[in-house]
């Protein structure tokens, strides 16, 4: 048979094929989404952020009672060769550790060995600073589980409020919980209100983002205050400007929630000069 791709995947320890690349059908990822992953953003061939992801994805494994079945250091060496080997220059690895293959019972295997592979894909360039058209949010009542700190692979709530959202002429889902506003479907939520931001904190509703932590750590650096509390949805929207944030997208302003115009339609200061700030820390880590 024809390969489907020749894309390289780095799988188990050995780099091959993505067509050679194969898990049986009772791998605990796919019966059970025993499983973690991450998504790793890297620019001109460099990666950004490794270390943090590397580091939430051992959490992530931790708090499933997972090991990650390799030496980090070595890890991240392979990823950076897996990207090397590829040739891409702008792109994302894709990981993904899952319990492995067993007879289908809810109970651990007492041996099984983890699947763990990563490949990496190109990505078109993100947006500069306030440019775009801005993103449509959707509000979803938030009815995921109460780990989201986890990477867990079971996203099925992300993926059914997500489709919703881009069904309906929307870029992106915005959970709220008991009226106040948690994440998106696949990225982290700021308000900027009177010059502060404001974002809620990471826990049992809300992944602790890479990129929303060096946001944070950007706007401390840039002087702007930053205040980690949920805000209702209303209050939300009725902010002087609202931005989301992850590793494929980096910072992206809001132009509309729910139908409603937001921040009169534009990129707002401090949602540009976080972006701008962010882009210069790509620049001086991927150089
Ligand atoms: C639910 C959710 N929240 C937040 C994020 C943003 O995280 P990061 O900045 O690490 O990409 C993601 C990214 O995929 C996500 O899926």
């Amino acid at each position: 048979m024809k390969p489907v791709t020749d894309e390289l995947v780095w799988f188990n320890g050995k780099v091959m094929p993505l067509s050679q690349a194969k898990v049986g059908l009772e791998d605990r990822g796919f019966n059970f989404a025993d499983g973690i992953y991450e998504v790793v953003r890297f620019y001109r061939g460099k990666t950004f952020t490794l270390a943090e992801h590397l580091q939430r994805l051992v959490r992530s494994a931790q708090a499933i009672q997972l090991i990650v079945p390799a030496d980090i250091e070595d890890l991240a060496r392979d990823v950076r060769q897996l990207i090397t080997d590829t040739g891409i220059k702008e792109g994302m690895v894709y990981l993904q550790l899952t319990r492995g293959e067993a007879p289908r019972a809810h109970a651990f295997p007492e041996k099984s060995r983890p699947t763990l592979f990563f490949y990496a894909r190109p990505l078109p360039e993100p947006w500069k600073p306030g440019r775009g058209e801005g993103c449509r949010l959707l509000s979803a009542v938030d009815d995921r589980w109460h780990k989201c700190w986890i990477k867990s692979l079971a996203l099925l709530p992300n993926v059914l409020a997500k489709n919703h959202a881009l069904s309906t002429g929307h870029d992106e889902a915005v959970f709220i919980h008991e009226g106040k506003v948690t994440e998106c479907s696949a990225s982290n939520i700021f308000c900027v209100r009177g010059g502060k931001v404001l974002t809620s904190p990471a826990g049992p509703k809300v992944l602790p983002g890479i990129t929303r932590l060096v946001i944070l750590k950007l706007a401390k650096k840039l002087g702007i205050p930053v205040e980690e509390k949920a805000v209702g949805r209303d209050e939300a929207i009725a902010c002087d400007e609202v931005f989301i944030s992850s590793t494929t997208r980096e910072l992206n302003w809001v132009r509309e929630w729910d139908g409603t115009t937001v921040d009169s339609g534009k990129c707002g200061p401090i949602t540009r000069a976080l972006h701008e700030a962010f882009v210069a820390e790509v620049k001086a880590e991927t150089k």
